[in-house]
């Protein structure tokens, strides 16, 4: 049977942009704020939001795809959104099941590799068996990496990193003195990925909450008071678009 494929059939913007250009962000790194505003000026619970915000996740992985971007991290879920009411906590828990229980069919048919990063052993059973079916269902496409931050604080991952090196530093001879970024940074859950080229956040906020703070040393910034479950895909291409405008030096000259 032939399956519909909604990356493929669904309008896209039409908006002139060259998808294949070279200068499109290999990483783009996402904090999807605004969700629970969203709701609220609506009169409806932030749950509400956080399910309209899924639907913004599926447009934005098609454009991802469609532009050729090589990785797409997106912040779900930190290691500080606990301290919500039990109640959001649990509806947020169970976003990536249900994206996944009606989505990994295209996402597999659109050679989507998905990852996770962040503390996934302290998830919900249900959430971490979910990620791991669809991690090992796509480990071997090539496409799109679309890499989920679940439970994710990037001071709990550094911390998590050093205990990891400290520990096979003291089990060899190395000196400490031979110790590098590279080496060390092979330590965090990102290991093996380029380091954000862009980083989007949605809803109004100028901060990083704990996301990424290593890997984002030298990432370009691009913010928007759009609220999560309104960010279009035009809104994505206005990123791209001002990506490109942008001189990374590197602190060089
Ligand atoms: C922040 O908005 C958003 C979150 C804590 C959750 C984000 C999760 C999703 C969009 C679902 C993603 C699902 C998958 C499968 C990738 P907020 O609640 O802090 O908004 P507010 O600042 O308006 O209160």
């Amino acid at each position: 049977m032939i399956m519909k494929n909604p990356f493929l059939t669904n309008k896209q913007s039409q908006e002139s942009f060259d998808y294949s250009d070279g200068h499109t962000p290999e990483h783009i790194a996402i904090i999807m704020d605004g969700n629970g505003r969203w709701a609220e000026k609506r009169g409806m619970p932030r749950v509400a939001g956080h399910k309209e915000g899924l639907s913004t996740v599926v447009k934005v992985v098609k454009m991802a795809v469609k532009c050729q971007v090589k990785i797409l991290t997106l912040y779900t879920f930190s290691t500080e959104n606990w301290k919500r009411p039990k109640q959001e906590v649990d509806t947020i828990l169970r976003l990536p099941k249900e994206f996944l229980s009606v989505y990994l069919p295209d996402l597999i048919a659109n050679n989507v590799r998905i990852e996770a990063i962040g503390d996934l052993e302290n998830l919900p059973a249900h959430t971490r068996e979910a990620m791991q079916f669809a991690i090992d269902r796509t480990r071997d496409n090539n496409g799109l990496l679309l890499n989920m931050a679940l439970n994710y604080g990037s001071r709990n991952e550094i911390l998590h990193a050093m205990k990891g090196l400290l520990k096979d530093i003291n089990d060899s001879n190395q000196s400490l003195d031979e110790l590098d970024e590279q080496q060390f940074s092979n330590y965090l859950y990102t290991a093996g990925m380029k380091e954000p080229d862009l980083l989007i956040r949605t809803g109004g906020e100028k901060r990083l909450s704990n996301f990424l703070l290593w890997q984002l040393a030298y990432t370009e910034f691009w913010f928007t008071d759009v609220l999560w479950p309104d960010f279009s895909e035009m809104e994505f291409l206005r990123a791209l678009k001002d990506y490109r405008q942008r001189k990374r030096r590197y602190g060089g000259i």
